[in-house]
C-alpha cells in the first residue's frame, strides 16, 4: 500500500475529544523520545507532519492525521516515562494513554515502540503487559536500528520475545525500523493494509447480523 496523502487534522488533550470517525485508526506509543513522530514521519514520506525533537517530553497531546482522503487514520501520542515531567504530570499522561488504548473503539492497532539499542526495560514491559491483559491489540516496533549493529539488534529483541514467552502464550508481530533509512516502511504499511480490509470485512459482517431478517420480518403474531 502506498499513502497517497497525509493531513494533520486535530489534537486532544482527553480522549472524549478525539474526532467521532468512523475509520479504523493506528496509533503509535512508547517511551518519550523513543521515535514515534519520526517514525510516523518516515511512512507517510512527509519530514514536518508531525513534530519532532531530540529533547524528550515534544508531543504532549493527542494527535489525528487523516491518511488516504479519510479511509484511516495515524494517531501521535505522548510519550510515557519521561523523569523530568515530575510524578504527577507522569500520572497524568499515562491515564491518558491508558484512557485513549482502552476506549477508542476505532483503534485498529496500537503499535508499540521500543528503542532496539536497549535490553528489555521495565517501564516496556509494564506497558505491554497493560496491553495484553486489556486485550488491545498490538504491534511491536523497534526503532533506531541504524544506530547499533545486527547482531545487538538480535539479542535485544529475542531477549524481549524470551521475557514476553514467560507469561504471554503467543507474541504481537514485530517490525524492526529505522526512520532515519527508511527500514521497515513497506511491512507496516502492508500489515496496516492487511489490517484494514479485516476491518472492514467484520464490519460488514456486523451490519449483517444487525439487519432484521425477512423472515421475523413477515412473521404475524402467534395467536
Ligand atoms: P516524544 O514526542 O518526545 O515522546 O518523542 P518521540 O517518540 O516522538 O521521538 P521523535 O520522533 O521526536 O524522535 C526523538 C529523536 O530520535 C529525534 O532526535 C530523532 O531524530 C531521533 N530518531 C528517531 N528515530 C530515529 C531513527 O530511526 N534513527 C536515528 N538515528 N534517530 C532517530
Ligand atoms: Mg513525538
Amino acid at each position: 500500500m502506498e499513502i497517497k496523502n497525509a493531513k494533520y487534522e486535530i489534537s486532544s488533550a482527553k480522549v472524549s475529544q478525539c474526532p467521532d470517525t468512523q475509520v479504523p485508526e493506528y496509533a503509535f506509543i512508547g517511551r518519550s523520545n523513543v521515535g514515534k513522530s519520526s517514525l510516523i514521519n518516515m511512512l507517510t514520506n512527509n519530514s514536518s507532519l508531525a513534530k519532532t525533537s531530540q529533547k524528550p517530553g515534544k508531543t504532549l497531546l493527542i494527535n489525528h492525521f487523516k491518511i488516504n482522503n479519510g479511509s484511516w487514520y495515524i494517531v501521535d501520542l505522548p510519550g510515557y516515562g519521561y523523569a523530568a515531567r515530575g510524578k504527577d504530570q507522569r500520572q497524568a499522561f499515562s491515564r491518558m494513554i491508558e484512557g485513549y488504548a482502552l476506549s477508542r473503539g476505532q483503534l485498529a492497532c496500537l503499535f508499540v515502540l521500543i528503542d532496539v539499542r536497549h535490553e528489555p526495560q521495565k517501564i516496556d514491559l509494564e506497558f505491554l503487559d497493560f496491553c495484553g491483559e486489556n486485550g488491545v491489540p498490538i504491534a511491536i516496533v523497534f526503532t533506531k536500528a541504524d544506530k547499533v549493529s545486527q547482531k545487538v539488534a538480535d539479542h535485544n529483541m529475542s531477549l524481549l520475545k524470551k521475557e514476553l514467552l514467560e507469561r504471554w502464550e503467543d507474541l504481537p508481530p514485530m517490525f524492526l525500523t529505522s526512520s532515519e533509512k527508511k527500514k521497515g516502511r513497506d511491512s507496516i504499511l502492508d500489515f496496516i493494509d492487511s489490517a484494514n480490509a479485516i476491518w472492514h470485512e467484520s464490519l460488514e459482517e456486523n451490519e449483517e447480523l444487525e439487519k432484521p431478517s425477512d423472515k421475523s420480518e413477515n412473521q404475524s403474531p402467534t395467536p
